[in-house]
């Protein structure tokens, strides 16, 4: 039995309790591995495989099929437990032959039904017979003038965190990874792709596809519309609507290159394909990371590759999160801090130091921004998220103090030693589902031990416990930036507009002048920088969205069609949330937000009402 290192004692006894001292520090992490956001209890019966067979009926916006679960029975007398949400289940058969009781349980407004099977001891398989209802929060329907070609309708769904107990019964826990195939059944003229190997068509004309590697149930993912692929090498590509497609391919271009690249980082991409699919505007996030195939926003497509951070992101989580995944939504910074950590290194070698740079500081100033604004336990990294949606802890914190994280222990073990560890950390962890805990006594054992004197310097406990910043967080210079700061001081000393040296400026830098502008600015201010810039004309949509935020916090009406067009188009969360949030701060752009969202709000995505009900008290008194 291993010993816990003396550098990590302190930590794990806080958390386990004196226990941990006499137990190895493998066991005493895993012993609170439990995921507060599920029904199901895996230890007894597990969920392995799922088989689907589904058929998509758009005029009634639901999918109707069967899950075949094959089952891990480790307690034979026990049910399976399963989670689900707002599912109409018609029927369950045991693989021995016959039907299966079951009980639905209350929906708890977080977690959904506890969803009780029976099982026959000879069973080592159940087939669910069910159907959607509108309550799938994640699978959203599009009517066809919502896509880009206005002819057919279309659907994706969106897993993360815990929406796919809406639309697949099943053991909806990141900690409790399945293998999938799937048949889907679609109208002619539709095309399905799915987070899996594309099998190819039967005879039937239905769609087949196959996950071999054990995936967390929320990457489990389908879109259907009329799509169409291009190749952007032979082993990555994009889907996208017809009209679409050929500016994705450009756009998307140096997707090949970040893969050679994030390869050269951790080790070999070992999923097959790394495709895209660049769905229509009303997607709720920037991108999701569903295994061999991203689902990005369009909003990515600036005409100048200027926003492809993104790509390297989501091609990030192939390693972080896809192969190492969060266990519970507790641990969701070793998804996503561990991504923004790789994600900037690959930005850098793609596009060097200088812009990955000017993406650090703009990332931290919104970690700081944003940082202001969070209760105190939404700041901590391992965040306690019990009792709460996991939604509650999304912000910066996980994404770039954990990355800030991750990057204060490369400063000081140095960079080829963490690259060693990070290595390692994959390998050893591949296709496994961790916890912090874990990664801790990893990196006590794997790393830490070999450098004492980094270990004296690093504060474990206020990086991962403790609300705010720690001191230490590394800071990024960027000359580019510190450019721009000049040019807005002048801009601030009377110079004008035009005047202003913004020659050869990139996006960047146009996001750091918007974000060091004064606060208040008088209407004839905005108008000099609109028509000197044309921000409200940008067709990209990052500095069109911070204009947008700056011209509703000082009233500048010239924008209010832009803004109501964008806020009607686009479904990005991101994107709505300061702008919705920036409107209903006076009464009379509180009205103008809620027409608009009245109007907007059935194109937006479940993930994002759900945000923005709150923001705007909707269905309290409108
Ligand atoms: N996995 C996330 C999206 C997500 C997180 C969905 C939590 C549901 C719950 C994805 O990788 C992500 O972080 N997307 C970002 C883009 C990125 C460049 C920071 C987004 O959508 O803005
Ligand atoms: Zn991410």
């Amino acid at each position: 039995m291993s010993r816990p290192a003396a550098l990590l004692l302190p930590l794990l006894t806080a958390l386990f309790g004196s226990a941990c001292a006499t137990m190895s520090n493998a066991t005493a992490a895993r012993a609170i591995a439990r995921d507060p956001h599920s029904h199901a209890e895996p230890e007894r019966v597990r969920v392995k495989h799922v088989a689907l067979d589904l058929t998509l009926d758009f005029g009634a916006r639901r999918a109707e099929g069967t899950a075949r679960l094959e089952l891990e029975r480790r307690d034979a007398a026990a049910p399976l437990v399963l989670d689900a949400v707002a599912l109409d289940i018609t029927a369950v058969m045991g693989s021995s032959g016959g039907a299966r009781r079951f009980k639905v349980g209350e929906a708890d407004p977080t977690r959904g039904s506890r969803l009780e099977i029976e099982l026959s001891p000879r069973d080592t398989a159940v087939i669910v017979h069910y159907r959607t209802t509108e309550g799938a929060q994640a699978m959203q329907w599009l009517e066809p003038e919502q896509t880009a070609g206005g002819k057919q309708p279309f659907l994706f769904t969106q897993g993360q965190s815990i929406l796919t107990r809406s639309w697949i019964p099943l053991q909806d826990s990141p900690g409790v990874r399945v293998t999938y195939e799937a048949t889907i059944r679609a109208p002619a003229g539709l095309v399905a792709v799915m987070s899996a190997e594309q099998l190819g068509r039967g005879a039937d004309g239905a769609w087949r596809f196959g996950m071999s590697e054990p995936i967390p149930p929320y990457l489990i993912a389908l879109a259907c519309g009329e799509l169409e692929f291009r190749a952007i090498s032979s082993r990555t590509g994009v889907w996208a609507e017809p009209s679409v497609v050929g500016l994705a391919r450009e756009e998307l271009d140096d997707t090949e290159r970040m893969v050679q690249h994030a390869e050269a980082l951790f080790g070999p991409y070992r999923w097959g394909r790394y495709d895209l699919i660049v769905l229509p505007p009303s997607f709720p996030f920037g991108g999701m990371e569903n295994p061999r195939l991203t689902f990005a926003t369009p909003t990515i497509l600036a005409g100048d590759r200027s926003l492809v951070g993104l790509v390297a992101h989501e091609l990030a989580h192939s390693w972080s999160g896809n192969l190492v995944t969060n266990a519970t939504w507790r641990d969701f910074w070793l998804n996503e801090g561990f991504t923004v950590y790789f994600e900037q290194r690959i930005m850098e070698r793609v596009f060097g130091a200088e812009r990955s740079a000017m993406e650090k500081v703009l990332a931290r100033r919104d970690l700081e921004l944003e940082l202001a604004e969070l209760a105190p336990w939404q700041q901590v990294l391992h965040c306690d998220l019990a009792g709460h949606h996991p939604d509650d802890g999304f912000s910066a914190v996980p994404y770039e103090k954990g990355a800030l994280f991750l990057r204060r222990i490369e400063q000081l073990v140095g960079r080829d030693e963490f690259d060693r560890f990070l290595r390692g950390w994959f390998d050893g962890h591949a296709f496994e589902s961790v916890t912090t805990e874990e990664f801790l006594v990893s990196l006590d054992r794997e790393l830490l031990a070999r450098h004492p004197e980094a270990a004296a310097q690093l504060d474990l406990q206020a990086w991962l416990y403790a609300p705010g910043l720690p001191s230490d967080a590394p800071r990024t210079q960027s000359t580019l930036l510190a450019a721009v700061d000049r040019e807005v001081e002048r801009w601030n000393g009377q110079t004008k507009a035009s005047e202003l040296d913004t020659h050869g400026w990139v996006t960047q830098q146009w996001l750091r002048f918007l974000d060091a502008l004064p606060d208040e600015l008088h209407v004839t201010q905005l108008a000099e920088l609109d028509r000197t810039f044309r921000f409200t004309q940008s067709g990209n949509s990052e500095i069109l969205c911070a204009w947008l935020v700056i011209c509703a916090h000082n009233r500048y009406t010239a924008a209010d069609k832009a803004t109501a067009e964008f806020l009607l188009r686009v479904g990005r969360r991101k994107f709505l949330k300061p702008l919705y949030a920036e409107l209903a701060k006076t009464p009379g752009g509180l009205r103008r937000a809620k027409e608009i969202y009245l109007m907007a709000r059935p194109r937006y995505h479940a993930v994002a009402t759900r945000t923005l009900d709150e923001l705007l008290s909707w269905g309290n008194v409108r």
